[in-house]
Protein backbone atom coordinates (compact mmCIF):
# COMPACT_ATOMS: atom_id res chain seq x y z
CA UNK A 1 0.00 0.00 0.00
CA UNK A 2 1.08 3.30 -1.08
CA UNK A 3 1.40 5.76 1.85
CA UNK A 4 2.13 9.77 1.82
CA UNK A 5 3.48 11.50 4.63
CA UNK A 6 3.40 15.49 4.45
CA UNK A 7 4.66 17.78 6.94
CA UNK A 8 4.01 21.15 6.93
CA UNK A 9 5.90 23.63 8.70
CA UNK A 10 3.54 26.94 8.05
CA UNK A 11 0.17 27.42 8.80
CA UNK A 12 -2.24 26.00 6.19
CA UNK A 13 -6.49 25.04 6.30
CA UNK A 14 -6.86 21.60 4.77
CA UNK A 15 -10.25 20.53 6.03
CA UNK A 16 -8.94 17.35 7.39
CA UNK A 17 -5.49 17.51 7.65
CA UNK A 18 -3.45 18.16 10.98
CA UNK A 19 0.05 19.83 10.48
CA UNK A 20 1.15 16.42 9.75
CA UNK A 21 -0.75 13.49 8.36
CA UNK A 22 -0.96 10.32 6.86
CA UNK A 23 -3.09 9.06 4.32
CA UNK A 24 -3.65 6.32 1.76
CA UNK A 25 -2.92 7.26 -1.45
CA UNK A 26 -5.58 7.19 -4.28
CA UNK A 27 -5.01 7.07 -8.16
CA UNK A 28 -5.24 10.44 -8.58
CA UNK A 29 -5.76 12.03 -5.63
CA UNK A 30 -5.60 15.91 -5.28
CA UNK A 31 -4.41 17.10 -1.73
CA UNK A 32 -5.04 21.15 -1.12
CA UNK A 33 -3.99 23.32 1.50
CA UNK A 34 -2.96 27.27 1.84
CA UNK A 35 -0.63 29.18 3.10
CA UNK A 36 -1.01 33.39 3.73
CA UNK A 37 0.20 33.65 0.49
CA UNK A 38 0.20 30.45 -1.32
CA UNK A 39 -2.57 27.56 -3.11
CA UNK A 40 -0.67 24.53 -3.03
CA UNK A 41 -2.35 21.04 -5.41
CA UNK A 42 -0.43 18.12 -4.85
CA UNK A 43 -1.46 14.95 -7.16
CA UNK A 44 -0.45 11.53 -6.59
CA UNK A 45 -1.67 7.99 -7.57
CA UNK A 46 -2.51 4.97 -5.28
CA UNK A 47 -4.98 2.23 -4.78
CA UNK A 48 -7.52 3.54 -2.16
CA UNK A 49 -10.96 5.53 -4.11
CA UNK A 50 -11.94 6.82 -0.63
CA UNK A 51 -9.85 9.52 -1.19
CA UNK A 52 -9.81 10.52 -4.65
CA UNK A 53 -10.81 13.43 -6.35
CA UNK A 54 -14.50 14.40 -6.33
CA UNK A 55 -16.55 15.22 -9.22
CA UNK A 56 -18.73 18.32 -8.71
CA UNK A 57 -21.90 18.28 -10.40
CA UNK A 58 -23.69 21.89 -10.59
CA UNK A 59 -27.13 22.12 -11.78
CA UNK A 60 -30.97 20.96 -11.72
CA UNK A 61 -33.05 19.16 -9.61
CA UNK A 62 -36.41 18.09 -10.66
CA UNK A 63 -39.36 15.64 -9.81
CA UNK A 64 -40.05 14.05 -13.11
CA UNK A 65 -43.60 13.53 -12.94
CA UNK A 66 -44.13 10.18 -15.31
CA UNK A 67 -47.54 9.69 -17.37
CA UNK A 68 -46.90 6.17 -19.59
CA UNK A 69 -48.76 6.18 -22.47
CA UNK A 70 -49.02 4.56 -25.90
CA UNK A 71 -49.13 7.26 -27.97
CA UNK A 72 -48.34 11.08 -27.61
CA UNK A 73 -52.06 13.64 -27.54
CA UNK A 74 -53.17 15.03 -29.94
CA UNK A 75 -53.52 18.45 -30.04
CA UNK A 76 -57.00 19.16 -28.34
CA UNK A 77 -57.68 15.64 -27.49
CA UNK A 78 -57.71 13.95 -23.56
CA UNK A 79 -56.07 10.48 -22.63
CA UNK A 80 -55.91 8.64 -20.24
CA UNK A 81 -52.29 7.68 -18.90
CA UNK A 82 -51.61 3.87 -18.09
CA UNK A 83 -49.95 5.30 -15.38
CA UNK A 84 -48.32 7.76 -12.96
CA UNK A 85 -45.41 8.07 -11.02
CA UNK A 86 -43.32 11.06 -9.41
CA UNK A 87 -39.54 10.02 -9.38
CA UNK A 88 -36.23 11.62 -8.91
CA UNK A 89 -34.91 13.51 -11.94
CA UNK A 90 -33.42 16.94 -13.47
CA UNK A 91 -30.01 16.77 -15.45
CA UNK A 92 -27.23 17.42 -12.91
CA UNK A 93 -29.06 15.36 -9.75
CA UNK A 94 -29.34 12.20 -12.56
CA UNK A 95 -25.11 13.02 -13.33
CA UNK A 96 -24.43 13.42 -9.31
CA UNK A 97 -26.67 10.40 -8.70
CA UNK A 98 -24.80 8.36 -11.72
CA UNK A 99 -21.43 9.64 -10.44
CA UNK A 100 -21.48 8.68 -6.53
CA UNK A 101 -23.09 5.07 -7.66
CA UNK A 102 -19.71 4.84 -10.04
CA UNK A 103 -18.62 4.91 -6.37
CA UNK A 104 -16.92 8.56 -7.58
CA UNK A 105 -16.87 10.94 -3.94
CA UNK A 106 -19.59 13.50 -5.37
CA UNK A 107 -20.97 16.73 -4.68
CA UNK A 108 -24.08 18.49 -5.94
CA UNK A 109 -24.09 22.26 -6.30
CA UNK A 110 -27.80 22.79 -6.94
CA UNK A 111 -31.36 24.22 -5.38
CA UNK A 112 -34.40 22.75 -4.43
CA UNK A 113 -37.67 24.66 -3.05
CA UNK A 114 -38.69 23.75 0.66
CA UNK A 115 -41.52 21.33 -0.37
CA UNK A 116 -42.20 17.36 -0.79
CA UNK A 117 -40.78 17.50 -4.32
CA UNK A 118 -37.70 19.46 -3.00
CA UNK A 119 -37.95 16.01 -0.16
CA UNK A 120 -38.09 13.72 -2.91
CA UNK A 121 -34.83 14.65 -4.73
CA UNK A 122 -33.03 15.26 -2.17
CA UNK A 123 -33.68 12.04 -0.65
CA UNK A 124 -32.81 10.25 -3.76
CA UNK A 125 -29.55 12.17 -4.38
CA UNK A 126 -28.29 10.79 -0.43
CA UNK A 127 -29.53 7.00 -0.93
CA UNK A 128 -27.50 7.36 -4.10
CA UNK A 129 -24.26 8.56 -1.84
CA UNK A 130 -24.09 12.22 -3.39
CA UNK A 131 -22.86 14.58 -0.89
CA UNK A 132 -25.54 17.49 -0.23
CA UNK A 133 -23.48 19.91 2.08
CA UNK A 134 -23.69 22.77 -0.99
CA UNK A 135 -27.54 22.15 -1.93
CA UNK A 136 -29.63 24.86 -0.61
CA UNK A 137 -33.14 24.93 -0.24
CA UNK A 138 -34.69 28.28 -1.82
CA UNK A 139 -38.18 28.38 0.59
CA UNK A 140 -40.19 30.57 -1.66
CA UNK A 141 -40.15 29.02 -5.12
CA UNK A 142 -40.29 25.35 -6.12
CA UNK A 143 -38.95 22.57 -6.86
CA UNK A 144 -38.21 21.86 -10.35
CA UNK A 145 -39.98 19.40 -12.13
CA UNK A 146 -40.88 17.85 -15.07
CA UNK A 147 -43.70 16.11 -16.96
CA UNK A 148 -42.39 12.89 -18.49
CA UNK A 149 -44.45 11.74 -21.06
CA UNK A 150 -43.36 7.78 -21.95
CA UNK A 151 -44.02 5.56 -24.78
CA UNK A 152 -44.76 1.97 -24.58
CA UNK A 153 -41.19 1.83 -26.82
CA UNK A 154 -39.08 3.34 -23.96
CA UNK A 155 -39.10 7.23 -26.02
CA UNK A 156 -39.97 10.09 -23.81
CA UNK A 157 -41.40 13.69 -24.28
CA UNK A 158 -40.43 16.34 -21.37
CA UNK A 159 -41.80 19.68 -20.07
CA UNK A 160 -40.04 21.14 -17.59
CA UNK A 161 -40.41 23.68 -14.93
CA UNK A 162 -37.89 25.25 -13.60
CA UNK A 163 -38.82 26.40 -10.18
CA UNK A 164 -35.80 26.31 -7.88
CA UNK A 165 -33.27 25.51 -10.79
CA UNK A 166 -33.96 28.52 -12.61
CA UNK A 167 -34.59 31.48 -10.04
CA UNK A 168 -33.56 32.25 -6.57
CA UNK A 169 -29.92 32.14 -8.05
CA UNK A 170 -27.55 34.48 -6.13
CA UNK A 171 -25.71 36.82 -8.85
CA UNK A 172 -22.09 35.81 -7.69
CA UNK A 173 -21.70 32.39 -5.77
CA UNK A 174 -20.83 31.68 -2.57
CA UNK A 175 -16.91 31.43 -1.89
CA UNK A 176 -17.31 27.91 -0.60
CA UNK A 177 -18.93 26.94 -3.26
CA UNK A 178 -16.47 28.27 -6.05
CA UNK A 179 -13.70 26.85 -3.61
CA UNK A 180 -15.08 23.32 -4.28
CA UNK A 181 -15.26 23.90 -8.13
CA UNK A 182 -11.79 24.99 -7.50
CA UNK A 183 -11.28 21.44 -5.88
CA UNK A 184 -12.71 18.99 -8.24
CA UNK A 185 -11.02 16.53 -9.75
CA UNK A 186 -13.93 17.33 -12.49
CA UNK A 187 -17.01 19.71 -13.32
CA UNK A 188 -20.23 18.95 -14.86
CA UNK A 189 -22.57 21.30 -16.19
CA UNK A 190 -25.69 21.05 -18.08
CA UNK A 191 -27.97 23.92 -19.31
CA UNK A 192 -31.37 23.54 -16.76
CA UNK A 193 -29.89 26.63 -14.50
CA UNK A 194 -29.10 29.93 -15.46
CA UNK A 195 -26.49 30.58 -18.01
CA UNK A 196 -24.57 33.03 -15.52
CA UNK A 197 -24.44 30.37 -13.22
CA UNK A 198 -22.36 27.60 -15.52
CA UNK A 199 -20.74 30.68 -16.63
CA UNK A 200 -18.99 30.89 -13.20
CA UNK A 201 -18.41 27.61 -12.08
CA UNK A 202 -16.85 27.27 -15.17
CA UNK A 203 -14.43 30.32 -15.19
CA UNK A 204 -13.37 29.00 -11.72
CA UNK A 205 -12.91 25.52 -12.70
CA UNK A 206 -10.62 26.69 -15.64
CA UNK A 207 -8.31 29.30 -12.87
CA UNK A 208 -7.81 26.00 -10.87
CA UNK A 209 -7.48 23.90 -13.84
CA UNK A 210 -10.11 21.94 -13.27
CA UNK A 211 -11.97 20.42 -16.18
CA UNK A 212 -14.99 21.30 -17.00
CA UNK A 213 -17.72 19.10 -19.10
CA UNK A 214 -20.38 20.63 -20.76
CA UNK A 215 -23.78 18.47 -21.35
CA UNK A 216 -25.90 20.58 -23.71
CA UNK A 217 -28.50 19.34 -22.90
CA UNK A 218 -31.60 21.49 -21.19
CA UNK A 219 -32.43 25.07 -22.79
CA UNK A 220 -32.30 25.41 -26.04
CA UNK A 221 -31.04 29.32 -26.35
CA UNK A 222 -27.66 29.81 -27.72
CA UNK A 223 -24.76 29.22 -25.91
CA UNK A 224 -22.87 32.36 -24.24
CA UNK A 225 -19.48 32.44 -26.13
CA UNK A 226 -18.20 33.28 -22.72
CA UNK A 227 -19.17 29.52 -21.22
CA UNK A 228 -17.99 27.71 -24.59
CA UNK A 229 -14.56 29.68 -23.35
CA UNK A 230 -14.43 27.73 -20.05
CA UNK A 231 -15.60 24.36 -21.45
CA UNK A 232 -12.90 21.55 -22.01
CA UNK A 233 -15.82 18.68 -23.23
CA UNK A 234 -18.88 19.88 -24.79
CA UNK A 235 -21.13 16.87 -24.65
CA UNK A 236 -24.42 17.52 -27.29
CA UNK A 237 -26.85 14.33 -28.96
CA UNK A 238 -27.02 14.82 -32.72
CA UNK A 239 -30.23 17.84 -32.24
CA UNK A 240 -28.11 19.63 -29.93
CA UNK A 241 -25.29 19.76 -31.88
CA UNK A 242 -27.34 20.90 -34.68
CA UNK A 243 -28.89 23.77 -33.01
CA UNK A 244 -25.70 24.72 -31.61
CA UNK A 245 -23.71 24.91 -35.31
CA UNK A 246 -26.69 25.75 -37.12
CA UNK A 247 -25.37 22.61 -39.37
CA UNK A 248 -27.03 19.39 -40.33
CA UNK A 249 -26.07 16.33 -38.35
CA UNK A 250 -27.85 13.88 -40.36
CA UNK A 251 -24.98 11.71 -41.74
CA UNK A 252 -21.57 11.24 -39.65
CA UNK A 253 -19.27 13.04 -42.36
CA UNK A 254 -22.19 15.99 -41.21
CA UNK A 255 -21.46 15.53 -37.45
CA UNK A 256 -18.23 16.01 -38.02
CA UNK A 257 -17.91 18.55 -40.07
CA UNK A 258 -20.60 20.09 -36.94
CA UNK A 259 -18.13 19.43 -34.05
CA UNK A 260 -15.42 20.67 -36.58
CA UNK A 261 -17.13 24.12 -36.00
CA UNK A 262 -17.28 23.47 -32.34
CA UNK A 263 -13.54 23.50 -32.08
CA UNK A 264 -13.69 26.89 -34.30
CA UNK A 265 -16.02 28.46 -31.37
CA UNK A 266 -13.27 27.63 -28.86
CA UNK A 267 -13.92 23.64 -27.64
CA UNK A 268 -11.34 20.90 -27.92
CA UNK A 269 -13.18 18.32 -26.96
CA UNK A 270 -16.67 17.57 -28.49
CA UNK A 271 -18.51 14.32 -27.05
CA UNK A 272 -21.47 13.30 -29.21
CA UNK A 273 -24.31 10.69 -28.07
CA UNK A 274 -26.03 9.14 -30.82
CA UNK A 275 -28.80 7.60 -28.84
CA UNK A 276 -29.09 3.34 -29.91
CA UNK A 277 -26.31 4.34 -32.35
CA UNK A 278 -23.92 5.51 -29.91
CA UNK A 279 -21.25 8.46 -29.63
CA UNK A 280 -18.49 9.94 -30.92
CA UNK A 281 -15.82 11.97 -29.46
CA UNK A 282 -14.14 14.26 -31.95
CA UNK A 283 -10.65 15.82 -30.20
CA UNK A 284 -9.07 18.60 -32.28
CA UNK A 285 -6.67 17.92 -34.81
CA UNK A 286 -7.15 14.31 -33.65
CA UNK A 287 -9.06 11.04 -35.85
CA UNK A 288 -12.78 10.96 -34.36
CA UNK A 289 -13.23 7.68 -32.39
CA UNK A 290 -16.48 6.02 -32.38
CA UNK A 291 -17.86 3.96 -29.56
CA UNK A 292 -21.70 1.98 -30.89
CA UNK A 293 -23.87 1.96 -28.17
CA UNK A 294 -23.99 -1.51 -26.27
CA UNK A 295 -28.00 -2.67 -27.30
CA UNK A 296 -30.23 -3.81 -24.14
CA UNK A 297 -32.24 -6.81 -24.37
CA UNK A 298 -35.54 -4.53 -23.67
CA UNK A 299 -35.51 -0.50 -23.70
CA UNK A 300 -37.45 0.46 -20.71
CA UNK A 301 -37.10 4.31 -20.91
CA UNK A 302 -34.37 6.01 -22.52
CA UNK A 303 -34.85 9.15 -19.61
CA UNK A 304 -31.25 10.04 -18.21
CA UNK A 305 -29.50 8.03 -20.46
CA UNK A 306 -27.45 10.89 -21.82
CA UNK A 307 -27.44 12.14 -18.22
CA UNK A 308 -25.55 8.77 -17.75
CA UNK A 309 -23.57 8.87 -20.50
CA UNK A 310 -21.84 11.93 -19.77
CA UNK A 311 -21.56 11.36 -15.98
CA UNK A 312 -19.58 8.05 -16.79
CA UNK A 313 -17.50 9.33 -19.08
CA UNK A 314 -16.62 11.74 -16.52
CA UNK A 315 -15.84 9.51 -13.75
CA UNK A 316 -13.67 6.98 -16.03
CA UNK A 317 -11.58 10.34 -17.42
CA UNK A 318 -10.89 11.68 -13.96
CA UNK A 319 -9.97 8.04 -12.76
CA UNK A 320 -7.62 8.19 -15.59
CA UNK A 321 -8.55 5.68 -18.53
CA UNK A 322 -7.83 6.06 -21.76
CA UNK A 323 -10.83 7.59 -24.10
CA UNK A 324 -11.89 4.87 -25.75
CA UNK A 325 -12.02 3.28 -22.20
CA UNK A 326 -13.86 6.12 -21.16
CA UNK A 327 -16.63 5.78 -24.09
CA UNK A 328 -16.54 2.38 -23.45
CA UNK A 329 -17.85 2.35 -19.55
CA UNK A 330 -20.23 5.23 -20.52
CA UNK A 331 -22.19 2.95 -23.22
CA UNK A 332 -21.91 0.42 -20.51
CA UNK A 333 -23.86 2.45 -17.88
CA UNK A 334 -26.20 4.24 -20.47
CA UNK A 335 -27.38 0.89 -21.81
CA UNK A 336 -28.14 -0.24 -18.02
CA UNK A 337 -29.55 2.91 -17.54
CA UNK A 338 -32.35 2.50 -20.44
CA UNK A 339 -33.37 -0.93 -18.81
CA UNK A 340 -35.15 0.86 -16.10
CA UNK A 341 -37.41 3.15 -15.36
CA UNK A 342 -37.21 6.21 -13.82
CA UNK A 343 -33.94 8.87 -14.60
CA UNK A 344 -32.50 9.12 -11.35
CA UNK A 345 -33.60 5.56 -10.27
CA UNK A 346 -32.05 3.78 -13.25
CA UNK A 347 -28.43 4.86 -12.83
CA UNK A 348 -26.41 1.83 -12.46
CA UNK A 349 -23.93 0.96 -9.61
CA UNK A 350 -20.36 0.45 -10.96
CA UNK A 351 -20.50 -3.49 -10.43
CA UNK A 352 -23.18 -4.08 -12.62
CA UNK A 353 -21.13 -1.59 -15.43
CA UNK A 354 -17.69 -3.85 -14.73
CA UNK A 355 -20.33 -6.91 -15.06
CA UNK A 356 -21.60 -5.32 -17.85
CA UNK A 357 -18.73 -4.82 -19.73
CA UNK A 358 -16.46 -8.15 -18.46
CA UNK A 359 -19.41 -10.28 -20.56
CA UNK A 360 -19.07 -8.09 -23.91
P1 LIG B 1 -31.50 12.18 -22.78
O1 LIG B 1 -31.56 13.65 -23.07
O2 LIG B 1 -32.78 11.44 -23.03
O3 LIG B 1 -30.92 11.87 -21.44
P2 LIG B 1 -29.50 12.13 -24.92
O4 LIG B 1 -30.24 12.44 -26.16
O5 LIG B 1 -28.63 13.20 -24.35
O6 LIG B 1 -30.48 11.52 -23.83
P3 LIG B 1 -28.80 9.63 -26.11
O7 LIG B 1 -27.96 9.88 -27.29
O8 LIG B 1 -30.21 9.26 -26.30
O9 LIG B 1 -28.59 10.85 -25.12
O10 LIG B 1 -28.16 8.44 -25.27
C1 LIG B 1 -26.88 8.52 -24.66
C2 LIG B 1 -26.21 7.19 -24.75
O11 LIG B 1 -27.08 6.20 -24.19
C3 LIG B 1 -25.93 6.70 -26.16
O12 LIG B 1 -24.71 7.22 -26.65
C4 LIG B 1 -25.91 5.20 -25.98
O13 LIG B 1 -24.64 4.77 -25.53
C5 LIG B 1 -26.93 4.99 -24.86
N1 LIG B 1 -28.23 4.59 -25.41
C6 LIG B 1 -29.24 5.38 -25.83
N2 LIG B 1 -30.26 4.64 -26.31
C7 LIG B 1 -29.90 3.33 -26.16
C8 LIG B 1 -30.49 2.09 -26.44
N3 LIG B 1 -31.70 2.01 -27.00
N4 LIG B 1 -29.81 0.96 -26.13
C9 LIG B 1 -28.59 1.03 -25.57
N5 LIG B 1 -27.95 2.17 -25.29
C10 LIG B 1 -28.59 3.32 -25.58
O1 LIG C 1 -32.08 14.21 -18.89
C1 LIG C 1 -33.25 13.72 -18.29
C2 LIG C 1 -33.84 14.76 -17.38
O2 LIG C 1 -34.27 15.85 -18.16
C3 LIG C 1 -35.06 14.30 -16.63
O3 LIG C 1 -34.75 13.69 -15.40
C4 LIG C 1 -35.88 15.56 -16.50
O4 LIG C 1 -35.96 16.04 -15.19
C5 LIG C 1 -35.21 16.60 -17.40
O5 LIG C 1 -34.48 17.50 -16.67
Amino acid sequence: MNTLTTSFSTHHSYSHTPSTFHTTLTPIQSLSFRTPNHNFRLLCFSSDPSHSLPVVVVGSANADIYVEIDRLPLEGETLAAKSGETLAGGKGANQATCSAKLSRPTYFIGQVGDDAYGSLVTGALRSGGVRLDSLTVVPSVPTGHAVVMLQSNGQNSIIIIGGANSSGWPSSLARQHLDLVAQAGIVLLQREIPDYVNVQVAQAARNAGVPVVLDAGGMDGPLPPQLLNFVDILSPNETELARITGMPTESFEQIAQAALKCHELGVKQVLVKLGHKGSALFVEGEKPIQQPAILAKTVVDTTGAGDTFTAAFAVALVEGKSRKECLRFAAAAACLCVQVKGASPSMPDRNSVLDLLNRQ
